[in-house]
């Protein structure tokens, strides 16, 4: 018997996967006409677009003036293995991971590259590792926000001012919506189809004047595919760095991307960004404060991401299923949301414990959450008769 009353209202907008993320409110492929199509990218007007997508991402994102960033191919995973081939090597690297996609950098550094001076530290799903047996002697390597375990770094206290190595950080889904300590990080990536909710298949390469020293004064044993090269003769390839990109982007992704930045500037920059997700966080917060049927899989509060936010069912009936049934639950719920038009896209990721994961990064309104949680309560309600 069910007890929890249908809800009559539904989210404006349903959009909560965690990539691509919903589009930035009022958005509609009008705020796209401008893109320079079927023109070259290297044309001026072509140029300019993608001069103006760093420049306006370094003011945003309040990267220093000396660091240098780049559009690149193949989304976020491009410009993290772009970082990884290129650098890699001359030093020991130490990897912190805790969810999948820290696993799959491990597996590049170990299986592909065949690094062999590579310690690895790692935690389940809803903790984060011991930071402070980093050796700032090594290249260190670790993702700011695990977008499969809801679990973030709460900052960058741990990380050396002082450090040899290299630090390597994958923020895909924390740029533009946590603090970056940009002084402690040499190489950043994302790729614009999260937090801003732009397109997939552009990477985003953030270096730091060391790592550019590393560019310039190494050269890796292995093939360089030309997709991640970055420096002819031993010196940057200065060009890249200026929206002269390695091949060919697609300008109306770099439409989408620049409309995305401009929006970050009209809701109040990195601060006006951070504020909407935080808010975000907080209607999710709330609720599960007064449920017992919800809880964050982030086990430590100030490492709960405010992006990526992923619930464990802690309702009793589905705590007494087999692991089998756990994921058929959570995906029934998962399938009822999405058939209801309430939610879409919010299961856990294939290889995270059964549950939900919601995105809250700034494009989400936090409106539109308040409307969802009670179609969470009401969906589980409603699963609960065909499980218990
Ligand atoms: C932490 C993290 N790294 C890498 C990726 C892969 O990103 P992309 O598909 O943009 O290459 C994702 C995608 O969700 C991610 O969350």
């Amino acid at each position: 018997m069910s007890i929890v009353k249908k809800p009559n209202v539904k989210p404006a907008n349903p959009n909560f996967s965690s990539g691509p993320c919903s589009k930035r409110p009022g958005f509609s492929l009008d705020a796209l006409k401008d893109a320079p199509l079927g023109r070259s990218h290297r044309a001026t007007i072509g140029k300019e677009k993608l001069e103006d997508t760093i420049v306006r991402t370094k003011s945003v994102l309040g990267i220093p003036e000396d660091y240098r960033v780049a559009i690149v191919p193949a989304s976020d995973t491009g410009a993290v293995e772009m970082a990884l081939w290129s650098l890699l090597g001359p030093r020991g690297v130490d990897i912190f991971q805790w969810e999948s996609f820290g696993k799959g950098w491990v597996d590049d550094i170990k299986n592909q590259l065949k690094l062999d001076d590579v310690r690895e530290f790692k935690a389940p799903y809803g903790q984060i590792p011991d930071f402070n047996q980093a050796d700032f002697s090594r290249d260190i390597i670790f993702t700011w926000n695990g977008t499969t375990s809801g679990v973030r770094v709460p900052n960058g206290d741990w990380i050396a001012q002082d450090r040899e190595g290299l630090t390597i950080c994958d923020a895909t889904s924390a740029v533009f919506a946590m603090d970056i300590a940009w002084g402690k990080i040499d190489v950043l990536t994302y790729s614009w189809q999260k937090v801003m909710g732009g397109e997939g298949a552009h990477g985003m390469l953030v270096l730091s004047p060391r790592a550019v020293e590393r560019l310039e004064s190494y050269t890796p044993p292995w093939p360089m595919p030309k997709i991640f090269r970055l420096t002819k003769n031993g010196k940057l390839i200065e060009g890249i760095f200026k929206g002269a990109t390695i091949n060919t982007p697609s300008m109306l992704c770099v439409e989408d991307a620049l409309d995305g930045l401009k929006w970050a500037e009209e809701v109040g920059g990195l601060s006006g960004l951070i504020t909407r997700s935080q808010a975000n966080l907080k209607v999710i917060e709330d609720w599960v404060s007064q449920n017992n049927t919800f809880d964050f899989l982030a086990e430590d509060q100030a490492t709960r991401s405010n992006t990526s936010v992923c619930l464990s069912i802690t309702a009793d009936w589905f705590q007494k299923l087999s692991a089998e049934n756990k994921a058929k639950a959570a995906k029934r719920l998962v399938t009822i949301l999405d058939t209801e038009n309430a939610a879409y896209d919010i299961g856990s990721y294939r290889d995270a414990p059964a549950g939900l994961r919601i995105w809250c990064g700034a494009t989400i309104e936090a409106s539109d959450l308040q409307l969802l949680t009670p179609w969470l309560d009401w969906g589980l309600d409603q699963i609960s008769s065909k499980f218990k």
